[in-house]
């Protein structure tokens, strides 16, 4: 029989002499003594089983403590059993086909190139990375871009994998390219189209978009339509302001379609356009009469509720994978950075193994990404909040390249949790 070990979701965060263990899966959390939280970590390191752990105590309050706490952190995911290997099940995949675009949105966190430049991968490679990608078994995969819609083969592309593919196939499009020559093959190819939409009209749309996208993606919806194509949703990044919010649901239920707003990215070039991109914004809004804002809200987000503290959960690398247009695998589609891959999925012969086995002793990008998800960066690593702080580690990694605001999210934030965590 074997003893006890952590497991890999978890997250410690320390105060005086008090320690906080929360877990990503069954997002709870205890607190317990440093004292206490010591002798965790001895009967667990000396391989321990439970009745072995009970005798170690004299008093009999200290065995029925160590007892129901032993059983509370088993039961809520912070320790397992030694043995216990939890499988990685990756239904959700995100492929990048190419990096060319037929736009050139100022906020775009991929620095989409234009249609000049060349692709990385060829045919043949991505029909190889499909036929890899399918061994995972996932249940949606997702085609995504810059904008798959410009790559010449993408009709043979979308042929071979629905060959051998039965689960949801997405499109993550700018809409543009959606024509009568090619409605019935979105049709057949596609279970869902995701059109970016990035505005309510014309003018909101066209900081991000350019002239006269939003007019013509109202055209593409209603050709989809007219096609009876209707699982649909536009997403947008917004000038900041609840009532802008507000239209944007309208505008999605008066086209029937679904809404999806989006967190803005400093990601790409976002990060060198993001001033003007914010100016643009509130110049928009004033024009509406409405409060000006920052771009990125993450105010709202702070939690003002015991009930609404708890670990994030991240399924990055867990049940999600992004393949880059180089054949790059990494956690998520929002963590395409070198610093996080995981791999080149053209040069693993068994895609399935390789995932299973991955560990960050094993794997730099792995590593680099656990030590993101854990708040290990200057920073954060010795905060006594960092287990509850970021819901998403794409957005902690995103915000640590702006200093300026990363630091009144970090104050405000820091006061907040404190206070319902430890206070
Ligand atoms: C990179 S695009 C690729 C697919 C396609 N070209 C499109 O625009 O939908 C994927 C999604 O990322 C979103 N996106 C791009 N830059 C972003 C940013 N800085 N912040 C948030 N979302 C962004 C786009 O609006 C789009 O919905
Ligand atoms: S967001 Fe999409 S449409 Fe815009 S430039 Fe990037 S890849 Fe192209
Ligand atoms: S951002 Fe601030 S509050 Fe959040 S984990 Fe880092 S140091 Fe703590």
């Amino acid at each position: 029989m074997n003893g006890y070990k952590y497991a890999e979701n978890i997250r410690v965060a320390h105060k005086d002499d008090l320690v906080v263990l929360a877990s990503e899966e069954s997002k709870s959390w205890v607190k317990i003594s440093k004292e206490c939280f010591k002798i965790l970590n001895i009967v667990i390191e000396m391989n321990l089983i439970h009745s072995e752990i009970l005798k170690i105590f004299e008093l009999e309050e200290d065995r029925i403590y160590f007892d129901n706490l032993i059983q509370k952190l088993y039961d809520i995911d912070i320790i397992t059993d030694k043995n216990y290997i939890k499988a990685k099940n990756i239904d959700n995949i995100y492929l990048v086909l190419t990096d060319r675009c037929n736009l050139s949105c100022t906020h775009c966190c991929a620095n989409a190139s234009g249609l000049n430049s060349n692709d990385e991968l060829s045919t043949k490679e991505i029909y190889e990375i499909i036929d890899k990608v399918l061994k995972l078994d996932p249940e949606i995969i997702t085609i995504s871009g810059g904008e798959p819609l410009v790559i010449d083969d993408i009709w043979s592309i979308m042929e071979h994998l629905k060959s051998k593919f039965q689960g949801k196939v997405n499109l993550m499009t700018n809409g543009l390219l959606i024509d009568e020559s090619n409605i019935q093959d979105i049709i057949k190819y596609f279970n869902n189209i995701s059109i970016s939409l990035d505005g309510i009209d014309e003018e909101s749309c066209k900081i991000i978009r350019g002239n006269n996208v939003f007019k013509n993606i109202m055209k593409k919806i209603e050709l989809l339509k007219a096609n009876n194509f209707n699982n649909i949703s536009t997403s947008a990044v917004l000038p900041n302001n609840e009532k802008i919010y507000q239209e944007f649901e309208k505008l999605n239920n008066d086209l029937g379609t679904e809404a999806m707003i989006r967190h803005f990215s400093y990601k790409g070039r976002a990060g060198f356009n993001y001033k003007k991109i914010e100016k643009q914004m509130n110049e928009y809004l004033k024009s509406r009469n409405m409060e000006e804002n920052y771009i990125l809200d993450w105010k709202k987000y702070i939690p003002d509720d015991k009930k609404y503290v708890m670990p994030g959960s991240c399924e990055g690398c867990e049940s999600t994978l992004s393949i880059a247009s180089n054949g790059d695998i990494y956690p998520c589609n929002l963590l395409m950075d070198s610093s996080y891959s995981i791999g080149n999925i053209l040069e693993i012969d068994n895609i399935e193994t390789y995932i299973n086995n991955i560990s960050k002793d094993s794997n730099e990008g792995y590593k680099t990404f656990i030590d993101l998800k854990q708040c290990n960066n200057e920073v954060c690593s010795n905060c006594s909040v960092k287990a509850f702080c970021w819901s998403c580690p794409a957005e902690c990694d995103d915000l640590l390249s702006r200093k300026d605001i990363f630091t009144e999210r970090c104050e405000q934030t820091k006061e907040r949790l404190t206070s319902i965590v430890w206070g």
